[in-house]
């Protein structure tokens, strides 16, 4: 038995291969293009694992998909590879349709072949999870209720956008085919191996360079925070006992507005490393210029996985942003990997090209 990760070069692929790993003894073919988004210094933990089989190349690329479906008798397959930037999908979106759109499709056709000629256990027992957001539920009033499953998709965003097609790609491929899906929304993540272009490490990542720290608008938007490690296992029970066909919330009541985000940031870096000239990090706050249809508010409703499957979050957010601060201080060579460009050196020597 095997599971095909995709995007497992990503910020929560990353962490679900390698928790994976460290909880299960099945191994893990790991499909990533390696964007810049894509980072191998991610897997150093398990690069010597001989369970964890790692391949460069897209999910839009059926005929690979097919090589590794088959190749590995793969029971499984975890969709994360996405682009997953809002900020970059207003300044170009057409990634986000090639991946997020074509490329799932891509990959359903290919999961579906596959599937189609297996037989018996090995048919009944196939899993297609698709990992998507709580984005494409739109933005909600101060307020409104959290999401529910049942809420209308409302995608504001080139990003939501293209991730709400990929979930009604899945949900046809289920629907016509018979495709044994199951999708997750879940809400926004924190943790290890985040990409400093993301609000959470970008602030630690400025702070500690002495940089503005650039809140969007007035820093009221709300957001509603999941440790990666929690959304992981989250997963994990999706994909274990999830009913075929089913979407599930995943969130953690933890709705923050972003401004108070940013200043417990700034306080945990005062505390465990204080600035030289005694100030606090707050003082290196600073509004800029909003994020163009920048939604309001999200909050997520994950009483069904609750009641269902018996999940719940293990981190509060004050346990998991204080880990997370650690985490950074203590892999500031990590940071300096990402933000130098250092990590797609290897992409280059390894595959002979410029990475896309
Ligand atoms: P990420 O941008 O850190 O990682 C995405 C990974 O996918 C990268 O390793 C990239 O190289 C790979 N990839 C991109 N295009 C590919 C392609 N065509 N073929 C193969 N690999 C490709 O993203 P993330 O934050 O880890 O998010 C993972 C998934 O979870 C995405 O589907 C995202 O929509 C979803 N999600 C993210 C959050 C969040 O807060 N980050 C919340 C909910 C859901
Ligand atoms: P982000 O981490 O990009 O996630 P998403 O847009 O998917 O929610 O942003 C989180 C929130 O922080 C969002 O409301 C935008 C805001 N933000 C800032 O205020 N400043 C920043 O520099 C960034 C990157 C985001």
């Amino acid at each position: 038995m095997t599971i095909l990760v995709t995007g497992g070069a990503g910020f929560i692929g990353a962490n679900f291969v390698i928790d994976w790993l460290a909880q299960h003894s099945e191994p893990v073919v790991n499909l990533d293009k390696l964007t810049y988004a894509g980072n191998l210094g991610n897997l150093a933990s398990i690069a010597n694992d001989p369970r964890h089989h790692f391949v460069r190349g897209d999910i839009g690329d059926g005929a690979l998909v097919a090589r590794l479906l088959n190749g590995h008798r793969v029971r499984a397959v975890i969709n994360f590879a996405a682009e997953s930037h809002v900020d970059r999908s207003i300044d170009g979106p057409a990634a986000f349709i090639q991946t997020n759109v074509v490329g799932t499709f891509g990959l359903l056709e290919a999961v579906r072949a596959y599937w189609d000629g297996l037989q018996g256990e090995e048919k009944t027992g196939f899993r297609f999870l698709h990992v998507s957001t709580d984005e494409v539920y739109g933005s909600l009033a101060p307020t409104a209720p959290a999401f529910t499953e049942q809420h209308r998709y409302e995608p504001n965003s080139p990003y939501s956008a293209s991730k709400a097609a990929s979930d009604h790609l899945v949900r046809a491929w289920h629907h016509t085919y018979g495709l044994p899906v199951v999708t997750t929304n879940c809400s926004n993540n924190y943790g290890p191996y985040h990409f400093p272009e993301k609000l959470i490490p970008l602030v630690i990542h400025h702070a500690l360079a002495s940089k503005p720290l650039p809140v969007y608008g007035d820093g009221r938007q709300v957001r509603d925070w999941l440790y990666v490690g929690d959304h992981c296992s989250a997963i994990r029970r999706v994909l274990a006992e999830g009913r075929l066909g089913e979407t599930y919330n995943v969130g953690g009541c933890n709705e923050k507005a972003n401004i108070e985000v940013v200043q417990t940031l700034c306080a945990i870096l005062d505390e465990l490393r204080p600035r030289v000239d005694g100030q606090s990090y707050a003082t290196q706050i600073s509004f800029v210029k909003d994020r163009p249809g920048h939604d309001r508010r999200y909050a997520i409703d994950a009483g069904k996985l609750e009641r269902e499957l018996g999940w719940r979050p293990l981190e509060t957010f004050e346990t998991g942003i204080r880990k997370t601060v650690a985490w950074y201080l203590a892999n500031q060579d990590w940071v300096q990997d990402v933000t130098s460009g250092h990590y797609r050196d290897w992409v280059e020597r390894q595959y002979g090209q410029a990475a896309p």
